[in-house]
């Protein structure tokens, strides 16, 4: 009994962990985020037209749209640029960042 109540409570740790990284980590989206701001806006509240607000979008928006733009199948010269230099967890952590963003 002892064991399966231990065995239950590793299982969990494990799950809440991975499910942390595949949401993404606001605290690291907001390092690796900085390069955006300088488009983006501060937080992603841009003020100019031609850059897209990404402040409080949906995570799964923000990462389908990066996803489309790395792989080319959204094209923006600068989107496509920006995009290859980021990994799957780069992608999770800034949509998170961006949407935690009020
Ligand atoms: C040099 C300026 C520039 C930088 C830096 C930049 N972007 Fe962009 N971004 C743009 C422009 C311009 C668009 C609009 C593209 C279009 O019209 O399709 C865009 C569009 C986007 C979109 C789509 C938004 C939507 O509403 O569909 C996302 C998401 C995005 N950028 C995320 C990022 C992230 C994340 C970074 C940092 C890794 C970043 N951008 C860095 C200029 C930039």
């Amino acid at each position: 009994m002892l064991m399966a109540n231990l065995a239950m409570i590793g299982g969990i740790t494990l799950m809440s962990i991975s499910s942390a990284h595949a949401k993404g980590s606001v605290e690291a989206g907001a390092v690796k985020a900085r390069a955006c701001q300088v488009c983006h806006g501060k937080g992603g509240k841009s003020t100019k037209e031609v850059y897209p607000i990404l402040a409080g979008q949906h995570a799964a928006y923000l990462r389908k749209q990066l996803y489309a733009f790395r792989a080319g199948t959204r094209k923006d010269p600068i989107m496509n640029g920006m995009a290859t230099s980021l990994s799957d967890q780069d992608i999770e952590d800034v949509s998170a960042f961006f949407n935690s963003v009020e």
